[in-house]
């Protein structure tokens, strides 16, 4: 499989398979340390974009706070491109921190209000990095279909403004949740987790699953689906609730009732482990 590492290298990929061939181009944009989650969103790209999938590997700088993790983010790039190819990826595109931010590059792309909504309120700036490096990618890749995980709700409503306003020819494909058999949401940051704090971790998921079974039994009230979710992560005293939201998954507003399509979702601290989950309600 072929590795490319620069964006005219993405671009010549892209364009060579538009002129010679039918067929969708797929991209799926990653930070590495692959694990289920993303080999799920790479299959998904295969078949709908067979032997044109690019899957970026990238740890984007401008996306982490400073206090974040981005020095000792895993990365584990043999095994990734392992995995991708498997999964059937045509190309890795991993790219250096000087080919995606050019010495001096002032440009950035911040989608406004939402930005600072959910995640966006407790990490700062975060969403403005990761707009700017998926614009980036798409600007190179010009894919006809983007993959990305429901897991990352917020950072999906946030894109898919992104896609309308700058009216960009790429379509956004979600793919749900990938979980550990226990019910942990598959998450690169997992391994910080040391054993006592990834049993700690379940009262993320098993949140989700209370409000799920409260709302298929006919809650629809906002606050009445909140409390119970914050009644079950004060089970696991050492996890640190930074949000628990019912929104409206477009504009990531407080939404008013527990109805369909209402987006409930959750972030914690697990010791220094920040980790997200969410459940779009049925
Ligand atoms: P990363 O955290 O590597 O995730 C890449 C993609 O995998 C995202 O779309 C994310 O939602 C999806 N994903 C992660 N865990 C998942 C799970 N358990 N089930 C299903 N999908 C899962 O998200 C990013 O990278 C970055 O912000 C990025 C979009 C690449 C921009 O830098």
């Amino acid at each position: 499989m072929q590795v490319l590492h620069t964006v005219e290298e993405l671009r010549a990929w892209s364009r060579g398979l538009r002129c010679s061939e039918e067929g969708l181009i797929g991209l799926v944009p990653t930070m590495g340390a692959l694990h289920e989650g993303h080999a799920s969103l790479v299959r998904a790209a295969a078949l709908q974009c067979p032997g044109r999938v690019a899957v970026s590997i990238f740890v984007n700088p401008t996306q982490f706070g400073p206090s974040e993790d981005f020095s000792r983010y895993p990365r584990t790039f043999a095994a990734d491109c392992e995995m991708a190819e498997r999964e059937g990826a045509t190309v890795i595109f991993a790219p250096s921190v000087e080919e995606m931010y050019p010495a001096g590059a002032a440009t950035i792309v911040d989608v406004e209000g939402l930005s600072e909504r959910l995640d966006g309120k407790s990490r700062p700036g975060h969403f403005r990095g990761v707009a700017t490096v998926v614009a980036k990618l798409f600007i190179a890749a010009e894919p006809d279909l983007a993959f990305f995980g429901q897991k990352d709700a917020a950072q999906v409503a946030v894109l898919r403004k992104l896609v309308a306003d700058l009216r960009l020819g790429t379509k956004l494909v979600v793919c749900p949740i990938v979980r550990e058999p226990d019910g942990l949401a598959m998450s690169s940051r997992n391994v910080y987790l040391s054993p006592e704090e990834r049993k700690q971790a379940l009262v993320l998921s098993r949140a989700i699953k209370r409000v799920e079974q409260l709302t298929r039994e006919g809650e629809r009230r906002s606050d009445a689906v909140i409390d119970a979710a914050r009644r079950v992560l004060a089970e696991e005293p050492a996890v640190r609730v930074d949000y628990v939201e019912l929104v409206d998954w477009e504009t990531l507003l407080p939404a008013t009732t527990a109805g369909p399509g209402a987006l409930f979702a959750v972030a914690a601290w697990v010791g220094n482990t920040r980790l997200i989950d969410n459940a779009v309600l049925a």
